[in-house]
């Protein structure tokens, strides 16, 4: 699942964020090709833990593998990714995630701090491809902007059909509505004063924390914009989402002990999940058994998993799509059972 990647460059972005560049061997290309919008997980023993964390790929495909990292305040891990130096190496999961461009070549792009690298692959490739985009990106101020440069060179390349609205909240820019956040009202003003096209927008992406998120959906829904025209990427930090409260009939399933089946890469597992265990997740790790998991907080989807026997209920859900609810898919890092048994397969399609 996981590969050793050597660390080939790191450039300063900002004070506190760094790109690092991947060295793809020519074997390992099939693995790492990527859509995107998509993302690595990074892997590394940080201070005796085992640590896992999802960083956004940065680059169109065909450039360097370059994900960007931003400085979380106590955060171990992005301290310790930020300290690597090229020839260093490290294990990193192929790249995933559903936060990707199909295909649409007119785009709006809504991000704010570090929510920008993935809106710099998805740009970059439209343009490439032949088509528009307009970014609004908000930060502090100008020495907080990631991948700058790069996004001026972008700007350069294709002028006619790349727009950038830098928003800053806290430095002044001569046009008033430049300064702020992003917020839904600010994104209003902006499509109302023609800045942003919402209505031509065949796609638009929001990278950034979840309450800008809600804030600029809700306001493109009623700008006319369909829900299904609206992609979304959550910033996330670990145990920050609001979960749900263990049902009682989880509890009582738990109490008694439920046997967990799972199928991965072909082959069968059991463990039992006990009171003490939050999750299908955390009993299978108590048990020794790796699954699949990356961010542990129900937004990458690389936890997906099919419940072909037995109910479960999830604490969060912010990356299953309801059909997939409805086909039984489940997310293990946040599944609790609530029945005797609970078989799961991770093979499933
Ligand atoms: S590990 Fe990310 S949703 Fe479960």
């Amino acid at each position: 699942m996981f590969h050793d990647l050597t660390v080939a460059h790191v450039r300063q972005e900002t004070p506190d964020a760094v790109a690092i560049t991947f060295d793809i061997p020519a074997d390992k290309e099939a693995a790492f090709a990527y859509t995107p919008g998509q993302y690595l997980t990074l892997r590394a023993n940080v201070a005796g833990k085992d640590i896992r964390r999802s960083y956004s790929i940065a680059s169109a495909p065909g450039a360097g593998l370059t994900v960007g990292v931003k400085r979380v305040d106590g955060g171990a891990f992005s301290g310790f990714v930020q300290g690597l130096k090229p020839g260093d190496r490290i294990a990193v999961m192929p790249p995933e995630g559903r936060f990707t461009c199909k295909g649409e070549a007119e785009v709006v792009l809504i991000a704010s701090g570090s929510g920008i690298t993935p809106m710099m692959a998805i740009a970059a490739d439209v343009l490439a491809r032949g088509g528009r985009a307009t970014l609004v990106y908000g930060n502090r101020n100008t020495g907080s902007i990631m991948f700058r440069e790069t996004l001026d060179a972008l700007k350069d390349r294709y002028m006619e059909r790349f727009t950038v609205v830098h928003l800053l909240s806290r430095e002044d820019q001569d046009v008033p509505l430049l300064n702020g956040r992003v917020t839904g009202d600010k994104v209003q003003q902006l499509a109302r004063a023609g800045a942003v096209d919402l209505k031509g927008a065949e796609a638009v992406f929001l990278c950034g924390p979840g309450g800008m998120i809600e804030d600029v959906s809700s306001v493109l829904e009623g700008e006319g914009v369909p829900k299904e025209k609206i992609r979304y990427e959550l910033f996330y930090t670990e145990g920050a989402a609001p979960r749900a409260p263990k049902s009682a009939e989880a509890e009582a399933a738990q109490a008694a002990g439920v046997a967990v089946e799972v199928i991965l890469d072909g082959t069968r597992k059991s463990f039992l999940v006990e009171a003490g265990d939050d999750t299908v997740l955390d009993a299978a790790e108590r048990n020794g058994l790796e699954l699949p998991f990356s961010c542990r907080g129900g937004m990458c989807c690389t936890c997906r998993c099919k419940v072909t026997e037995g109910k479960g209920e999830m604490a969060v859900n912010y990356s299953l799509e309801p059909w997939e609810l409805d086909a039984g898919f489940t997310l293990a890092c946040q599944t609790r059972p609530v029945s005797e048994k609970l078989v799961l397969d991770f093979d499933a399609a």
